[in-house]
């Protein structure tokens, strides 16, 4: 699904690949783009600045720890990224998932695009569920959740938590 270009129902056509360091000044024009609404859903925070260090969080990674999926098109022409979906093994078979695409982009699959990669990586680094917090309900988030598996939300410290199980991979040699 990585390193190909797809192109969406809506017509727009996405490329989906990992990030990289030299992504650095893509990831910061993309975070800055996004609204404050977009940020808050995503960070829990309005950000008004972009760190150097959110940056640094979405372009420099162990793989075997996390991993960053970028949707990418073409904006005036240049490639921009214009969504992230960030993977973290954090429990034996549980990946945290976090993923935000750019107020012009929403609502037009991309999305949907994104957390199918990401969660084909996640379930091939060994995962079973899928982790997700959010600010509050949050209902393109869930639908997302719901297309891919069950999932079942929680809150917990004011948070709304999302635990969804991922199909089980029939691709999977006997060792
Ligand atoms: C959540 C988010 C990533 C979804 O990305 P997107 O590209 O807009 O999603 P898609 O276009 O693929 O649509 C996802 C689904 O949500 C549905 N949806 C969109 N807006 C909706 C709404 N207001 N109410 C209910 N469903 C909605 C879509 O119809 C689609 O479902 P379908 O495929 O069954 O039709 C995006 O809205 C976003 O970046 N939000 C801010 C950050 C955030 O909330 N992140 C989640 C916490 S980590």
């Amino acid at each position: 699904m990585l390193a190909s270009v797809h192109e969406l129902d809506s017509g727009l056509r996405i490329g989906l690949r990992l990030t990289r360091p030299s992504d650095a000044p893509r990831v910061r024009a993309f975070l800055e783009r996004l609204s404050t609404d977009t940020r808050r859903k995503r960070f829990f925070m309005s950000m008004p600045e972009i760190e150097e260090r959110a940056v640094n969080h979405f372009t420099f990674y162990n793989p075997r720890e996390r991993i960053v999926v970028a949707a990418t098109a073409p904006l005036a022409g240049v490639e921009a990224v214009i969504g992230m979906a960030d993977i973290a093994l954090v429990d034996t078979g549980v990946a945290e998932l976090g993923i935000v695409v750019d107020d012009e982009h929403q609502g037009e699959g991309v999305g949907a695009a994104l957390i199918e990669a990401a969660a084909s990586l996640a379930a091939a680094h060994g995962a079973t569920h899928l982790r997700a917090e959010m600010l509050d309900h949050n209902a393109p988030m869930v639908r997302l959740l719901e297309r891919l598996g069950r999932t079942v939300q929680t809150v917990e410290d004011g948070h709304v938590l999302a635990y969804t199980r991922l199909p089980l991979r029939t691709d999977r040699r006997a060792a």
